[in-house]
């Protein structure tokens, strides 16, 4: 069913640093229990910096290590609890239930690097944000309850 669900959102250019913290800090502040968030992009589109960025705005404090070869790194944050993964090197979308993608939804928010690798696993209420390097770059879409959500965090990390 797609009732009530559309997408809408914006464009933002993420000239440096500061400007990925900003548009992580505008994500966490919203960011509840159950919400999925797709990071697409290519290699070195800047998926885990912006994933660092959300962490660090909740309060995180401490290191972000790329999910790389673990798939997942979670985080006990002031806010919220958060799982971090990276499904590149997944081998079947299966393996990312093994991983305990529905339970980290379950119990805090997901911020997934390379959600593609398991596309019919990610909810259908989700914040994607597409990143691009050249030139650097984030556009949001959202369904559900981020369709407005993603409009008003372009606006707000502008
Ligand atoms: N907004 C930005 N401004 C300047 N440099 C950035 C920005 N975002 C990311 N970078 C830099 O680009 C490089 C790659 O970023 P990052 O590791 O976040 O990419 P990624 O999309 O997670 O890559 P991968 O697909 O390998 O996981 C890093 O050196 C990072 O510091
Ligand atoms: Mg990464």
């Amino acid at each position: 069913m797609q009732t009530a669900i559309h997408d809408s959102g914006g464009r933002l250019t993420l000239g440096d640093l500061a400007a990925a913290e900003r548009l992580g800090a505008a994500v966490a502040a919203r960011l509840q229990t159950g919400d999925a968030v797709l990071l697409r992009g290519d290699l070195g589109a800047g998926k885990t910096t912006l994933a660092r960025a959300i962490l660090t705005a909740l309060g995180h404090r401490g290191e972000v290590p790329s999910p790389t070869f673990t798939l997942v790194q979670s985080y006990d944050t002031p806010r919220l609890a958060v799982a971090h993964f990276d499904l590149y090197r997944l081998k079947s979308p299966d393996e990312v239930r093994e991983l305990g993608f529905d339970d980290a939804l379950a119990a805090g928010a997901a911020l997934v690097e390379w959600p593609e690798q398991a596309e019919g696993h990610m909810p259908e209420e989700r914040l994607e944000i597409a990143l691009t390097a050249e030139p650097r770059a984030a556009t949001l879409s959202g369904t559900g309850r981020w369709a407005d959500l993603a409009a008003a965090i372009a606006g707000e990390a502008a």
